[in-house]
């Protein structure tokens, strides 16, 4: 019979996990909630002083570890993947969260925007997975699969009513890439889910929240935005026993307002 032990169906100990964007807003919420959790957590993005502080103040309460890099670049991504094989012969669990924003109404979105959105929020996922496959292979069994877990957007969802077009159309591009991996990697072992997160509190949504938060709350159906146990706990779910045989979900996580059609 199954170990049906909640400490066991839901536990991350001892799991290796990077997760991109680590250093602040979502990637913190679950970078923090796997340390705490027992799992050796590598954490990577552009500023390193930030990546350092973060490494610095989660190693106080388990294993951080940053290894800082434009993954927005084939440079940076060679870097973080040849930086990470220094250390690691195998990943448990891949977590593409790192992503950025640009509003503009759509006559005049500049292709800067585009392809800003577009090289973080894409073209990483697509490439560092292919990069980790031979570590996450190693720690890979369709018992006990390797897991990826791609951070995408209600916005990709729906039809958000905040001119961002190229950042709707990228997510919409993450959710989709999900299943197509979904299908291509269970077999080989490795499940890959995504994430929709609704409003969360971080430096992306700052401006955002700081004049509308009331209305946010207002309008979502919970009457509130998400906290870091909603972000961290639907991670630890898909990485433990428990989340064992979900793949190519997209798991909206935003007390219901991609069900919406305001925001
Ligand atoms: N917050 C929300 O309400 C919300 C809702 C839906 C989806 N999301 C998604 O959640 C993810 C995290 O967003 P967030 O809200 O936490 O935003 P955030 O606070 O701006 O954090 C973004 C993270 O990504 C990193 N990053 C950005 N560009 C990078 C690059 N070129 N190379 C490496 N790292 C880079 C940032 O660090 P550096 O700047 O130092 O590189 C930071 O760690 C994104 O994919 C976002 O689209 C967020």
């Amino acid at each position: 019979m199954d170990n049906l032990d909640i400490s066991n169906l839901f536990s991350v100990k001892g799991k290796t996990v990077l997760v991109t964007g680590g250093s602040r807003g979502i990637g913190l919420m679950i970078a923090s909630t796997f340390v705490k959790n027992g799992a050796k957590v590598y954490i990577s993005s552009r500023n390193a002083a930030v990546c350092q502080a973060v490494e610095a103040e989660l190693s106080k309460i388990g294993e951080c570890i940053a290894i800082p890099a434009d993954l927005s670049t084939t440079e940076g991504q060679q870097n973080l993947v040849a930086e990470f094989n220094k250390r690691e012969t195998s990943l448990d669990v891949l977590i593409n969260n790192a992503g950025a924003n640009w509003s503009a109404p759509f006559k005049e979105y500049p292709e800067k925007g585009y392809d800003k959105v577009m090289d973080i929020n894409v073209k990483p996922i697509f490439f560092l997975t292919q990069a980790f496959l031979p570590l996450l292979k190693e720690s890979a069994s369709l018992e006990t699969p390797a897991r990826i877990i791609n951070i995408g957007s209600i916005d990709g969802i729906r039809v958000s009513t905040i001119d961002n077009s190229a950042y709707g159309m990228s997510k919409a591009a993450v959710h989709h890439l999900t299943k197509i991996l979904s299908v291509k990697m269970a077999g080989k072992g490795i499940t890959v889910n995504a994430i929709a997160p609704g409003p969360f509190p971080s430096k992306m949504t700052k401006t955002m929240l700081d004049s509308a938060q009331a209305m946010v709350e207002k309008v979502n159906p919970m009457r509130r935005i998400g906290r870091v146990g909603d972000m961290g706990g639907i991670a630890v779910f898909l990485a433990s026993e428990a989340g064992a045989y979900l793949n190519g979900t997209v798991i909206p996580v935003d007390g219901g307002m991609h069900l919406l059609a305001v925001m």
